[in-house]
């Protein structure tokens, strides 16, 4: 019986994931801000695809690309921070209520090295670049594509729902 409220609950919080995509340049980092109420699961869901110059067009996913995920509480404080891949789910627990900004970077390289060591490589990229297009970040741009998930798990405002109605 609990476990089918919690289900039912779970279910009716999840309806409410505000979905978004943005586009970015290779190692932007792109922030959203969220308002969480205090000891809140956030789950996010987020896909990554790159943006294709050749063929024009967004590719299913973004193969070897890693993303720094960081979260940071309305104190300033680093709640998370870690590397996942293009595609992947990161959780949160809030512990104070208010604006989280979670922001999102890659940790492509790919035209960080082209500054140095990696010249001969890049006059022979360059050429064929040329060829399709003169785009700044050719083949650097990618897709992403963030759901979230809020008040999930509203530990302190279920529990003394529970205790109101005697369930426990
Ligand atoms: C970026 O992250 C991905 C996934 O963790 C990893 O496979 C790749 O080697 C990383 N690339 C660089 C340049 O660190």
């Amino acid at each position: 019986m609990k476990s089918q409220l919690i289900g039912f609950l779970m279910n009716f919080w999840i309806s409410f994931s505000p979905a978004l995509y943005f586009h970015s340049g290779e190692r932007e980092e792109k922030c959203i801000i969220e308002d969480v109420p205090s000891d809140t699961l956030v789950i996010g869901n987020y896909r990554v695809q790159q943006w294709d110059i050749r063929e024009q067009n967004f590719l299913e996913s973004a193969p070897g690309l890693g993303m720094f995920v960081t979260v940071t509480t309305p104190s300033a404080e680093v709640l998370l921070r870690k590397l996942y891949g293009p595609q992947a789910t990161f959780s949160f627990t809030s512990y104070i209520s208010g604006e989280h900004v979670i922001c999102l970077q890659s940790n492509s390289t790919r035209l960080v090295a082209f500054g140095g060591s990696k010249l001969e490589r890049e006059e022979s990229f360059r050429k064929t670049s040329e060829q399709t297009n003169s785009n700044i970040l050719w083949w650097a741009i990618v897709q992403t594509l963030i759901l979230i998930s809020i008040g999930l798990w509203q530990i302190k405002s279920l529990k003394d729902f529970f205790i109101a109605k005697k369930l426990v």
